[in-house]
């Protein structure tokens, strides 16, 4: 391919045919599903005030300190790329009145995250994401997770799994927090430097460390499970109970926590074996998170589209799957019929059907090249001679047979 200085950023591209047959056909499916739920959509901004970020995420977490594409504008206003859906979604909600407060709302977009490129990991990639509003109620919790599951078979996925654990209530984050440093802090020393940092700013983090000297000094950690209250752990119990009670399989994971500061109580990711170490399809939760007085309570999740179709297409599926159906061409033969063909090919456009011609008189073998590179099933082909007699020569490409037929019968055929 030709080099270019305006080539796209590293880790952002274009999404064209036919790899773009495959996001439309998520995008449709999920909308569907949806719908059922009765989600309905918002579109919040792409670019919003930095400080809606450092507030709603954690002014302490890898994607606020370290991710964000964040700018000053002409206005010296401090601006920031989302690189997630929650945060706009819950500024969304909390601006409205009460119709918001049992809000069930859902995206589809780009997220910004200026991560160090590689597999798995784009600096602009997509999600299709939900949150649905409501005081922490197990049972809300566990509807978003079958939600998923739905979601997932319509997609047409199968082996993913859901791993699943609570992280308690803020009123217990004290404790868990001071839990954990208590039984790490004997060998804080033996720490990598990254690592002693983040047990002082965050010392969940170190729980899902894939640094193996982390990972052998946390082995001997309580788990966060351990050191929560009666009350939270019932909660997590009842979410899973809910769930077999739905025939929906989890397992319980202790050591998932999540790389952002709003949850509380239930998280989960769903994880696919066809993915490499990169290998979440989704992250959500249930969060707690204060905006403008106004504390939003609410449980959501988001797939990332990206690494979905890596995991549709290791099991098999292809985007040329969901190619639109191909046209039906018309071939003309002479000025007259090409005119007379345009005004049918409207016609036939108007009235649903996809068509295509040749705009140019040409050879009629250049023509069925044409259709056959196109994929046409079916050839109308129309010269002088069929307009004299007001017919049409209707070609089936798959079973190379071909007929004549007046207007009403070609309609009938096509429509
Ligand atoms: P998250 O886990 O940060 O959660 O992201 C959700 C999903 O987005 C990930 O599981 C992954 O599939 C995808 N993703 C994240 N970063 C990248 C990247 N650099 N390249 C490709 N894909 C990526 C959230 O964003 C929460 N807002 C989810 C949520 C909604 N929680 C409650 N409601």
């Amino acid at each position: 391919m030709a080099s270019s200085q305006f080539q796209p950023i590293q880790g952002m591209s274009d999404i064209a045919p036919p790899d773009v047959y495959i996001w439309q056909m998520l995008e449709a499916r999920a909308r569907e599903v949806f719908a059922r739920y009765r989600f309905e959509e918002v579109r919040t901004p792409v670019l919003e005030k930095t400080a809606l970020f450092t507030h709603s995420l954690g002014d302490t977490t890898d994607v606020v300190t370290k991710e964000m594409y964040s700018l000053e504008d002409r206005g010296g206003r401090k601006l920031s790329l989302r690189p997630e859906g929650t945060a706009g979604s819950v500024r969304y909600i909390a601006s409205g009145a009460e119709e918001t407060a049992n809000a069930r709302i859902y995206y589809m977009g780009p997220m910004f995250r200026c991560e160090r490129p590689q597999a798995g990991r784009k600096r602009q990639f997509h999600q299709i994401g939900l949150e649905a509003v409501g005081a922490p109620n197990p049972l809300a919790d566990a509807e978003v997770i079958a939600l998923q599951i739905n979601l997932l078979s319509a997609w047409g996925l199968e082996g993913a799994k859901i791993r699943l654990n609570t992280i308690g209530l803020p009123e217990e984050r004290a404790a868990v927090l001071e839990g954990l440093r208590e039984a790490i802090r004997p060998r804080l020393s033996e720490l990598p430097e990254d690592a002693q940092q983040r047990f002082e700013t965050n010392v969940l983090r170190l729980l899902d460390s894939k640094d193996p000297i982390v990972q052998e000094i946390i082995a001997d950690v309580p788990s966060v499970t351990e050191l929560l209250s009666d009350e939270s752990r019932a909660y997590l119990d009842t979410v899973v109970e809910t769930l077999r009670g739905l025939e929906i399989d989890v397992e319980i994971d202790t050591s998932l926590v999540r790389g952002l500061d709003y949850y509380v109580h239930t998280v989960w990711e769903v994880v696919h074996d066809g993915l490499g170490a990169q290998n979440a399809l989704s992250g959500g939760g249930r969060y707690r998170i204060q905006i403008d007085n106004k504390t939003i309570d609410g449980v959501g999740f988001a797939m990332g589209v990206e690494r979905m179709i890596a995991a549709l297409e290791a099991t098999g599926v292809t985007a040329e799957q969901f190619a639109p159906e191909p046209a039906v061409f018309l071939a003309s033969l002479g000025e007259t019929a090409l005119k007379e063909n345009l005004l049918l090919m409207q016609t036939l456009r108007q009235r649903g059907v996809a068509c295509e011609m040749e705009l140019t008189a040409r050879k009629i073998k250049a023509q069925m090249k044409r259709a056959n590179k196109f994929g046409a099933k079916t050839v109308i082909i129309r010269g002088d001679t069929e307009l004299e007699k007001g017919i049409f020569v209707v070609k089936n490409m798959e079973e190379g047979t071909q007929q004549e037929v007046e207007l009403p019968e070609l309609m009938e055929l096509l429509i």
